[in-house]
This record gives C-alpha cells, structure tokens and sequence, in this order.
C-alpha cells in the first residue's frame, strides 16, 4: 500500500477511530484500533496534562507500532496546551475540531508531526491546505458530536475533494464496508469512524452508554443545543428532553471553554453519560447508530472493513 503521510509507520486501512470526548475513546480503544491496523485516536478534550500523557504511553504499548493520534477541540480553554503535551509525547499525528486554530500548523511543523483539521466546507478546507494541514477529514451532518454544517457527507466530499491536493479523510455516517466503498468512489482517500468503535469490547464506556446506543432507534437521533455554541447530534434521553422543554440543569463551571452559553456544563454531561449516569448526561452518536446491531472486538469490526480497501488505500 502507498503512505503518504505515515510513511515508515504500520498503516493497513485508511481508517481513522474518530475522537471520542469526553474519555470514550482512551488507550484501550485507540491502541486496539492502531494494532489492528488503522489510526487510533486519543480524545484529549476534558483531560488534564499528566492523565493525557499516560493515555498517550498506554495506547503506544498496545498499538505494537501502530499509529497513534490525538485529538483536540479548539473550543477548549487548554487546547493549545494539550496539543503540545501530544507533540512532545510524540504521537503521530494531531487532529483538531470543533473550531479553527492557525498556530497548531507552525506547533506541528516544528515537532514535525502531521496536523489534520476537521472541515465540512472546501472554502475552509482550502484555508487549511495553506496554513499546513497533511489531511483534511471531512465531517458531514451525519457525525456525531459538535456538527459544523447541516450538509451530509456525500455532498460535502466531492467540494472538499475538489478544493484541495492533500488527502481527504470521509467522516460522518460510515458503519459499513458499503458505506466506504461509496465515499472511496466519492474521492476519498480514507474514512473516520466513530459510533462503530463505541460498540466495541475495546471501547471503555460504561455498559449503560453502549446498550443506550444498541436500543436507540432511527428516530431517536436527535440535535442538541451545545453551550459551545454549535448544535451537537446525540441520542434522546430525559436529559436531551429536558433540553428541549428549556428545562436546563444545575451547573457547576470549570471555566473550560474559550466561549460558552453557560446553559449547562457540556464537558459535565458528557463525562455523566460515559460513566453510566445516562439520564444526567449528553450521549452523543452518529446518526447511522441505528444500523449497529453488536458489540465486536475491534479486530473483528476492522477485519469486516478491510474488504472495502482491496483497490486503493492512500493516506
Ligand atoms: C461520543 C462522541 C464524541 C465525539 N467527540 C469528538 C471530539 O471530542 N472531537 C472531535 O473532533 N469529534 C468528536 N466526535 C466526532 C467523531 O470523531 C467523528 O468524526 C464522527 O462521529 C464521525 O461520524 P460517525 O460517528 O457516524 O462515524 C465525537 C463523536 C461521538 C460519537
């Protein structure tokens, strides 16, 4: 296979495991994803300096020289932080979302270790390109998480692909290998998987949060109001109802967003429902959860992909 960016690294799928906040997706994950032969990512954002740096040595003793990331929100008042504790713990590659920073570019090029950014735009894609990014991902409406367009993967793809030379990663929506083989025909040259890995043994998750996402239907996909200021897709619960009726709960403030709405405690919420407390928490997922009927070892979920990847895997 040719590697671009990960050139002497073990990279034998395209597959990204998207960042998962706050502490879904940790060492267990990230470095079970890396040793079977994707990228696996460490989600930063709602973690302290030392926690991420264990995060960071535990995945690397798991992913047996396999690739590891981390990824980090803009939205967080410690993102420049965090980004330079995962540079200087050299992992292999940084992704940052939920906003735009131009400095990780000159932090990156400096640890010489490559910045992919989140996009759901060619215009900001393009932007990207210039300041230094080595991939954009291309996040559709149908991610989980904090969504930066209300377009689906499939028609923001094509703009990307064509706004720019460096690869382009498909994220948002994908569970199957169909679901890889369409966007590869699409243009791109990997995907970014989240809500799959979630229903995996590896994934640390409390047993409440993964049976939330294996009884969720396809219409209890909902969006949220996020206090970060963009709308988050999730899955309905009393919390989320609650939301909905104006009903906001209690908060107690960390101070950790650049920006926040103070309308409750997003970093809070997260971390209840992947502790179990689902009713007190966000659940955030993708909007294909639906579609995923069993929770696989990784290798296994991986394996089932691989077939996709016969003709081309470029990244
Ligand atoms: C529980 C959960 C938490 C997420 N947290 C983050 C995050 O911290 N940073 C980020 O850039 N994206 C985050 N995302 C988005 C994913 O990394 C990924 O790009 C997206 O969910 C892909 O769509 P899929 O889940 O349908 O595969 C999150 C998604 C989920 C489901």
């Amino acid at each position: 296979m040719s590697n671009r960016i990960f050139k002497n690294l073990n990279l034998k799928y395209p597959i990204i495991q998207g960042g998962m906040a706050v502490r879904v997706s940790t060492a267990p994950l990230a470095g079970a994803v890396a040793s079977a032969g994707g990228v696996g990512v460490i989600a930063a954002t709602g973690m302290g300096i030392e926690e991420l740096r264990r995060e960071i040595k535990e995945a690397k003793k798991i992913a047996m020289n396999g690739i590891i990331g981390v990824n980090v929100m803009y939205a967080v008042r410690n993102f420049s932080v965090l980004v330079k504790t995962a540079l200087q713990e050299k992992v292999d590659l940084v992704i940052s979302g939920a906003g735009f920073s131009r400095d990780i570019f000159s932090w990156g090029k400096e640890a010489e270790i490559p910045i992919f950014t989140i996009v759901s735009s060619g215009r900001l894609a393009k932007i990207a390109e210039k300041y230094g990014a080595s991939a954009v991902i291309a996040e559709g409406s149908e991610a989980g998480g904090h969504l930066g367009t209300d377009r689906p993967t499939a028609e923001i793809l094509p703009e990307i692909k064509g706004a720019v030379k460096i690869p382009v990663i498909a994220a948002g929506g994908i569970t199957t290998s169909s679901d890889i083989v369409k966007m590869m025909g699409l243009g791109a040259d990997g995907i970014q998987m989240a809500t799959r890995f979630v229903l995996s043994k590896e994934c640390s998750v409390a047993e409440s949060f993964k049976n939330h996402y294996l009884n969720a239907r396809e219409e209890d996909i909902v969006i949220i109001k996020s206090p970060v200021g963009l709308p988050g897709r999730a899955i309905r619960n009393n919390f989320s109802e609650a939301l909905n009726r104006g009903e906001l709960p209690d908060i107690t403030c960390n101070n950790c967003l650049k920006a926040c709405s103070h309308e409750y405690c997003i970093l809070e919420a997260l971390e209840n429902s992947r502790l179990g407390n689902i009713d007190r928490g966000v659940v955030f997922s993708g909007q294909n959860v639906y579609k995923i009927k069993e929770i696989l070892p990784v290798k296994k979920i991986i394996h089932e992909l691989s077939g996709a990847f016969a003709e081309k895997a470029t990244i």
